[in-house]
């Protein structure tokens, strides 16, 4: 294949700006307002779907999206397989990183911090509320094993549907939530000539938090 060149892909950020003086104390109140706005475009699709990046028992970091199921001032929510390639890499260093990246709105937003897992009972409320599919499918993919092939996968979950026919689906021990605990929110906003706005949050001993600006 030919090299190819995306030099003259280039645009111009002009949608919107951020100053400081609409910036909140709080910095989730900031990742909420944006949060609407994300969620209400026509340019948006999956608002909540989020990359977080974890470091990997091979020191390497990797990124994947995930899908953001809630947010509180205490931190950020998402479920996954425990023993997945990032529930293994989270077990050894809970320094994660996660990103919203809304192009349609020329904004970006960073979010360092440390990840727990939730209370059993929360996750167990959450799948509760998932459909019977969705269920099964936590039961029967041991996200992030090799698999000899589709139909393997595919036999699994025909298997486990017969199974769980007319009967309870519990939630398997290694599925769950994790909370995102900040440190650390940057918002983007592009601008022209690249001048963006680019406002950091860093949390303080006394948890307030302190404002900067940063350089495009
Ligand atoms: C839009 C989108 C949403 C996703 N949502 C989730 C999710 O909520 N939880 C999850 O475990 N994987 C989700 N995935 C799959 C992950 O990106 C990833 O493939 C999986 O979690 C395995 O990652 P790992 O092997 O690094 O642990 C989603 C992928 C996409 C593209």
């Amino acid at each position: 294949m030919q090299s190819q060149d995306l030099s003259n892909y280039r645009k111009s950020y002009e949608k919107h700006e951020l100053l400081e003086d609409n910036c909140p104390e709080e910095p989730i109140e900031l990742f909420r307002d944006w949060f609407l706005v994300a969620d209400e475009s026509e340019t948006v699709d999956e608002a909540n779907a989020m990359t977080i990046s974890t470091i990997g028992l091979d020191g390497f970091p990797k990124n994947r999206v995930v899908l953001l199921k809630k947010y509180t001032y205490e931190g950020f929510v998402f479920y996954t397989n425990y023993n997945s390639e990032k529930g293994k890499a989270i077990a050894e260093n809970n320094n994660v990183c996660l990103s919203f990246f809304w192009a349609g709105l020329e904004r970006q937003i960073i979010i360092k911090g440390k990840v727990e897992k939730i209370a059993e009972n929360l996750s167990d409320g959450y799948f509760e509320s998932r459909p019977d599919g969705s269920k099964i499918g936590a039961w029967a993919s041991n996200q992030s094993e090799v698999v000899s092939s589709r139909k393997e996968l595919d036999n699994r979950l025909k298997q486990l549907e017969k199974e769980f026919e007319n009967k309870e689906i519990l939630r398997p021990k290694h599925w769950g939530g994790f909370m995102v605990k900040p440190i650390s929110f940057e918002f983007w906003q592009g601008r022209p000539n690249r001048m963006h706005d680019r406002i950091r949050y860093t949390l303080n001993e006394d948890f307030s938090w302190k404002m900067d600006r940063l350089a495009p």
